[in-house]
């Protein structure tokens, strides 16, 4: 399958090739920032259309992974927020339809579910949040969803946890991780959940949680991930200690 990968260069994208290159897709990743791949790249800014449109030329799918640089306190501000991860997702869609792409993965976050406060969240409660990492997610899942049932997309928000490299068990911020928590996320994992996505026929607009550990099944939902895309999990975290009273 021919794909697009946003935000390619950042820290989930450099893992969330991994199954896409083990099944042999023909991969253009996309950032704002260079970096070096086997893989064709595109350096290029998502809040610029014509950029987009030639960047999704010939593409068979799109997964949208990047996401405004959280430096400057760039989210304390609408601009950064609103004019990246928003109209940078707006702009893919809209790549999508004119050039006829009929699958899309939307890299989403569970800070869409944080306002509920139910021990068990169900994998598709409506998007809503606050602060402006969580609007501008709230906005990626409604363009997604508008588009999916507007232009027959095929289109799968995953809303992942928190992102851990389970090799070195370090974050995006290079924090080490001793300690297991229930929506740790390996990048792999997400990858997965995004390619078995992609190769479905049959699914429409989903809503999926993405976590690694088994902690996450029934409180976040993961079950529904694991049985609708027949997919288990394969970094469980399960090598770190869980923390007591837990
Ligand atoms: N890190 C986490 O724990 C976490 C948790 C939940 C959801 N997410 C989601 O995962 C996705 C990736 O996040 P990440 O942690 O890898 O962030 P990251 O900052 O490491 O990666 C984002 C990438 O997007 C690129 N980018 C920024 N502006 C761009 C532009 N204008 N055009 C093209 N590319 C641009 C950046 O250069 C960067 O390489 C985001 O959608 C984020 O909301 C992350």
């Amino acid at each position: 399958m021919k794909v697009l990968i946003t935000g390619a260069g950042g820290f989930l994208g450099r893992g969330l090739v991994v199954p896409f290159e083990e099944r042999g897709d023909s991969l253009r990743l996309m950032d704002v920032v260079s970096f070096s791949s086997r893989h064709e790249t595109v350096i290029g800014d998502v809040a610029d259309l014509e950029t987009v449109m030639k960047a999704a030329a010939g593409m068979e799918a799109i997964v949208i992974a990047h996401m405004a640089p959280r430096t400057n306190n760039s989210y304390d501000f609408p601009t950064l927020p609103f004019d990246i991860n928003v109209k940078g997702t707006a702009n893919l869609f809209h790549a999508a339809v004119k050039n006829g792409i009929k699958k899309v993965v939307v890299i989403s976050s569970t800070s869409v579910m944080d306002y509920c406060k139910s021990e068990n969240l169900p994998h598709d409660l409506p998007p809503m949040s606050r602060g402006f990492y969580g609007l501008s997610k709230v906005c990626q899942e409604m363009i997604a969803e508008s588009f999916a049932l507007e232009h027959k997309i095929r289109v799968a928000c995953l809303r992942v946890g928190y992102i851990v490299d389970g090799d070195k068990n370090v974050d995006k911020y290079g924090r080490k991780i001793e300690e297991r928590a229930p929506l740790d996320t390996d990048r792999r994992d997400i990858g997965e959940v995004a390619r078995l996505f992609l190769d479905r026929e049959d699914l429409t607009f989903e809503r999926f949680t993405v976590m690694s550990t088994p902690e996450a099944m029934i409180p976040w939902d993961l079950r529904y991930t694991c049985e609708r895309l027949n997919w288990k999990p394969k970094y469980d975290f399960s090598w770190l200690r869980i923390p007591p009273n837990k």
